[in-house]
């Protein structure tokens, strides 16, 4: 028998081939469509997508060496600047059909191309509306496990801060792409990176940073974990308990319905690489604002 030339990453729901090199995801329908030009191969009965690091800010942060997604399947990711699709269709197979996208971009043009996706993808929905207003989405979007972020504005940081506290769970993962030159053109992207993180520091617990070179230059990848508020911590730890969300959300899309468990199911540490831990400081996060937990999508 041929050995299989398609294996796990360490990242969840992440494959590789043996040099290590090109990344794929698993196709969601097992279909052999292409999408975006982009080469499909079958091994073992499964059909997977390769995933192209220089199109892909998080395909990027993955052959980076990313500890850590907090993407896997049966998520419900909230993709902030979703543009044409191309890697909110790799969040799609990476969650599966027990997880959910909501793609959000605020152009029009490429909003038509994500309508036409989302109809072949199920578990993707489009959203036309400007991540620095979330509450005009809000009726949309459900509470969420990661909450990812790939937009050139000037205000990335407080674009994302905004939705983490409105949309992301507690315990859920922030994925905060920055792209340097967005900011500021002049000043040093280093620099640049640093000041994202001090400002993103101070509500959440930062716990990866890195550099996307050579695949996009002059961006990192900034990664938070949103904290149980202390009260409910502690409560987990005196009930030697695990806090998993055993609640179940309907989330309807135009046809159908979607619902899910949290992913909260599984065990962080199982078959992902360990966090390095973090290297920045540590802080408390905000409670979450008060909102309504069943949200709909149209
Ligand atoms: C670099 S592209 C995203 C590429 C995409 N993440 C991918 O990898 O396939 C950035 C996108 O952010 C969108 N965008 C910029 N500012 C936005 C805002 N304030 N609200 C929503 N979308 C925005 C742009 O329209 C553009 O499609």
């Amino acid at each position: 028998m041929a050995p299989a030339r398609i294996k796990p990453q360490g990242i969840f729901e992440i494959y590789t081939d043996f040099k290590k090199r090109q990344l794929y995801t698993k196709s969601l329908a097992n279909s052999t469509e292409s999408h975006f030009g982009e080469r499909i191969i079958k091994d073992g009965g499964k059909v997977y997508r390769a995933w192209d690091a220089k199109r892909s800010k998080l395909a990027a942060y993955v052959l980076k060496g990313s500890p850590n997604t907090g993407i896997r399947e049966g998520s419900v990711v909230l993709y902030l600047g979703a543009s044409h699709g191309n890697t909110p269709s790799y969040v799609s197979d990476m969650v599966g059909k027990e997880g959910f996208v909501f793609c959000l971009d605020f152009a029009p043009r490429v909003v038509r191309d994500l309508v036409f996706l989302c109809k072949k993808r199920e578990n993707m929905a489009p959203i036309m509306g400007d991540a620095h207003h979330p509450k005009t989405y809000a009726d949309r979007v459900s509470e969420v496990d990661v909450v990812f972020q790939d937009i050139a504005q000037k205000d990335q940081a407080g674009i994302f801060l905004k939705n983490v506290r409105m949309f992301l769970k507690d315990g859920g993962v922030g994925l905060l792409a920055v792209k340097a030159k967005s900011i500021n053109i002049k000043k040093d992207p280093k620099q640049i990176f640093a000041e994202v993180r001090d400002e993103i520091g101070k509500e959440f617990m930062i716990t990866d940073m890195r550099g996307l070179e050579p695949f996009e230059l002059d961006h990192a990848m900034i990664v938070i974990k949103k904290r149980p508020p202390v009260e409910e911590a502690n409560k987990s730890v005196n009930t030697g308990s695990r806090r998993s969300s055993s609640r179940r959300r309907d989330d309807s899309r135009s046809s159908g319905s979607f619902k899910r468990e949290s992913s909260n199911r599984r065990d962080d540490s199982r078959n992902e690489k360990r966090s390095s831990d973090n290297n920045y400081s540590r802080r408390e996060t905000k409670k979450p604002a008060p909102r309504t937990r069943v949200r709909r999508s149209r």
